[in-house]
Formats: C-alpha cells, sequence, structure tokens
C-alpha cells in the first residue's frame, strides 16, 4: 500500500528519504524553509536517477514517475493530508520542537517520524500532543544505498505506530529493525566508537590515515575506511553522537578524540566542507 507521506527538510537525509519513498509509488510532500532548496533536492534527485538511466538500470519512464511524486513546498498546510511525516531538519532540540508543534497542528493524525540520530526519541514524543504517534525511523548515507533503516519505538509510542512504520520501510525496499530508545540507538552506538578509536589511533601514531582505513577495509571488509566514513557522515555529527554517548552512557570509553574536536573547532568538517581527513574537490 502506498502512502501520502510529509518529509520535512531537503538537507542530504530528507533528500534521500523522499527518493526512495518517491521511488517506491509513495506521494511525497517534501517541506523546507526555501522553495529553492527543495527544487534544488528534487533535481539532485533526477540528477542520480538519469545516471542510472545512462547505465541501462532504469527507464526514463520511472525517473518522470519519481520526480512526479515528489511536491515541493515550504507551508506546512501542504502536509494537512499526509498520513505519516518523516521529520529530518538538523540536531537541534529546538529545531525539532518547532517541526513537531507545526505539523501537529496541521496533521494531528498524522504519525510522526523522526529520522533523529542523537535525541531521545521519547523527549521528542513528549512534545507532542498525542505522543503515541511519534516513532524513530532512522535511515543511513547514502539513503538509496543503504539498507537498514531501525525503527525506535518511544516510551510512549503505540504497537500499531511502529507495525505501521516498519511497513512503510519494508515497503521502500529497507530492512526495517527494532531498537530501543537509548543513546546511539544500535548502529552509532557500534559505528561512531569504531570511528572515534580510528581517530585515537591516528593521533598516537599507530598508522597513516589511509593505513587506517585499509585495516580496515582489506581487514575487516568493510566497504570503507572508519576516517574515510568520518567524512562522509561529517565530523561534527560525529563529535555531537559521540558527546550523547559519553554525557548520556557516562563512561570514559566513549569520550571523543581531541582530534575529532580540534578539525571540527577549525571547520574541517569532512566531504560536506571539502576537507577533512581527506580533501574533496
Ligand atoms: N540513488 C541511487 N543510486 C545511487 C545513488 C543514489 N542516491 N548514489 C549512488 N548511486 C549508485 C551509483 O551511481 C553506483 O551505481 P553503479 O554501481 O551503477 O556505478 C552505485 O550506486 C554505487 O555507487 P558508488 O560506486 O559510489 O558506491 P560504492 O560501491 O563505492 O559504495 C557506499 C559507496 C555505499 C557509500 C559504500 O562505500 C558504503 O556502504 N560505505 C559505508 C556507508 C555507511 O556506513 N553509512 C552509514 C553511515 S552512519 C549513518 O548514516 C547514521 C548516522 O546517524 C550518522
Amino acid at each position: 500500500m502506498t502512502e501520502k507521506v510529509g518529509v520535512v527538510g531537503s538537507g542530504t537525509m530528507g533528500t534521500g528519504i523522499a527518493q526512495v519513498l518517491a521511488a517506491a509509488g509513495n506521494h511525497v510532500v517534501l517541506l523546507d524553509v526555501a522553495i529553492e532548496r527543495v527544487q534544488r533536492a528534487i533535481a539532485s534527485i533526477e540528477s542520480i536517477l538519469m545516471k542510472q538511466v545512462a547505465k541501462g538500470k532504469i527507464a526514463e519512464e520511472t525517473v518522470r514517475e519519481t520526480v512526479a511524486n515528489i511536491s515541493p513546498t515550504t507551508d506546512y498546510q501542504d502536509l494537512a493530508t499526509c498520513t505519516i511525516v518523516i521529520e529530518a531538519v538538523f540536531e537541534d532540540l529546538n529545531a525539532k520542537k518547532a517541526v513537531i508543534e507545526a505539523v501537529s497542528s496541521v496533521a494531528p493524525e498524522a504519525i510522526l517520524a523522526t529520522n533523529t540520530s542523537s535525541i531521545s526519541i521519547s523527549r521528542l514524543a513528549a512534545l507532542h500532543p498525542v505522543p503515541a504517534q511519534v516513532v524513530g525511523m532512522h535511515f543511513f548515507n547514502p539513503v538509496p544505498l543503504m539498507p537498514l533503516v531501525e525503527v525506535i519505538r518511544a516510551e510512549q509510542t503505540s504497537d500499531a505506530v511502529v507495525a505501521r512504520v516498519m511497513e512503510l520501510a519494508n515497503q521502500c525496499g529497507k530492512t526495517a529493525v527494532e531498537v530501543a530508545d537509548v543513546p546511539g540507538f544500535a548502529v552509532n552506538r557500534l559505528l561512531i566508537p569504531m570511528i572515534n578509536e580510528a581517530i585515537i589511533c591516528l593521533e598516537s601514531g599507530v598508522a597513516s590515515r589511509e593505513a587506517l582505513d585499509q585495516t580496515m577495509t582489506l581487514g575487516a571488509s568493510h566497504p570503507m575506511g572508519p576516517l574515510a566514513l568520518a567524512d562522509l557522515i561529517g565530523l561534527d555529527v560525529v563529535l555531537s553522537i559521540m558527546e550523547v554517548l559519553h554525557r548520556d552512557l557516562g563512561e570514559d570509553k566513549y569520550r571523543p578524540a581531541v582530534m575529532l574536536r580540534r578539525m571540527v573547532a577549525a571547520g574541517r568538517l569532512g566531504r560536506k566542507s571539502g576537507q577533512g581527513f581527506y580533501a574533496y574537490n
């Protein structure tokens, strides 16, 4: 069954989420503060899909259908008839609070799924007039290529809401796993400390950045090394997740690497800033 799904936020994650929902035949209302941002997001989806056409992987008609399934907007009223709204704005409690208030006032019966990677879902649910309708739906970057969605049940989430979003994830070709509402959920609890440890290894001279990345690509069959992955995720995001793990789990093993803090302070955030552990054009 297809749904009418709102996606709030047209950054990397929101764009990827809109793409996979639309490709699966859902009608997507993609909202951001400026219409140019949403239009840019839709153009980037079209361009990625056209590359697939050039490789003979999909038909041009599929691209047209996918893009036609996405309606750009800056007006929350356009979310009024959505059955599910996925929030993918930046990781800031006040920004998420504003989205929850706006969505719950125009679409009071819609499920509100948040793509947060570091804020407690139970805390966000408490900001909604019907907390049982709030759930975590955590996608991975790059969304169209990563098969997993973590579904996070807040203290307040109803069983029916968990079942609905698991079904939506499956309908988009993803595998959904249910995880508890704990800091970092499951993937980031495992992945981000590994990246942090790689940075500590780099700063303490265990090996060069290339060699460290090779240890994990060639020695553990990871698709990319931890430092290259940090650049993909964004060093600011890696730092903020480490800070949440350190603060909320209270153990020294989660202390962010000094070098990570220094690089974020210098604006070396990885691919998005053109410089991280590696340089990008
Ligand atoms: N839509 C559709 N197809 C796309 C696409 C998109 N948006 N982007 C790329 N593709 C296509 C490419 O065109 C390419 O097609 P061909 O095979 O026909 O050439 C194909 O997908 C593979 O692209 P690449 O050659 O660039 O991909 P790769 O094989 O080098 O793999 C990768 C790239 C998927 C990023 C892989 O290196 C990988 O899995 N890395 C690990 C990523 C990871 O761990 N992500 C999780 C981060 S943590 C997170 O997201 C959570 C958080 O809260 C921080």
